[in-house]
């Protein structure tokens, strides 16, 4: 296995990226990034107030700044992109050329129930994409049918993190990727 290169973790918000891809970063004694930080950062705005500021069309244009960033800095580091950064199909070529892309899965109702405990931590302004008035479970799985085709052309590897603990779809992902421990 070419571990010269960095590890991306896609998928859907509440799947994990963040929680898993801190702990593989420690077990490999790499930097984790995540591309949502990345932004907040250079903007000095959370991902909801540049939403609500400049709409979806101006955070995705950050994003694209910000995986460019992640993706072209050194040392090789775990990086979490934000759910719906490889929509953007220069992205998605520029992961998979300079990354090993795996793509965490769990099904809706899983994810919908990470994201709302996550929202009740945070005050409930953090997902902008969900809807007032609909079902998170309904939204993030009309939103996983829609991006199943992008996930599956930027990923090399998949892995399902359905009822494991952070540190499971850690493992997981070590064993899938066939990834050197140090
Ligand atoms: C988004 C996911 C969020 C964040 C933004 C949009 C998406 O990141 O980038 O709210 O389009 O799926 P996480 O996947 O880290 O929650």
């Amino acid at each position: 296995m070419d571990d010269q290169r960095h590890l991306v973790l896609i998928g859907m918000m509440g799947v994990g990226k963040s929680s898993v891809g801190r702990r593989l970063a420690l077990r490999l004694g790499r930097q984790f990034l995540d591309t949502d930080k990345i932004v907040e950062e250079a903007a000095g705005m959370t991902v909801a107030e540049i939403f609500a500021a400049e709409g979806e069309a101006g955070f995705r244009q950050r994003e694209a700044a910000a995986v460019r960033e992640a993706l072209e800095s050194q040392p090789w580091a775990v990086i979490a992109f934000g759910g719906g950064a490889v929509l953007d199909p220069i992205t998605r070529g520029l992961a998979r050329q300079l990354a090993l892309v795996v793509w965490l899965q769990a099904p809706a109702r899983e994810l919908a129930r990470r994201v709302s405990a996550s929202m009740r931590r945070s005050g409930g302004t953090a997902r902008p994409l969900l809807t007032p008035g609909r079902s998170p479970e309904q939204v993030l799985d009309e939103l996983a049918q829609r991006r199943e085709e992008a996930y599956r052309s930027a990923a090399h590897v998949l892995v399902d993190t359905a009822g494991r603990s952070p540190g499971q779809a850690a493992t997981a992902v070590l064993v899938a990727t066939g990834w050197p421990t140090p």
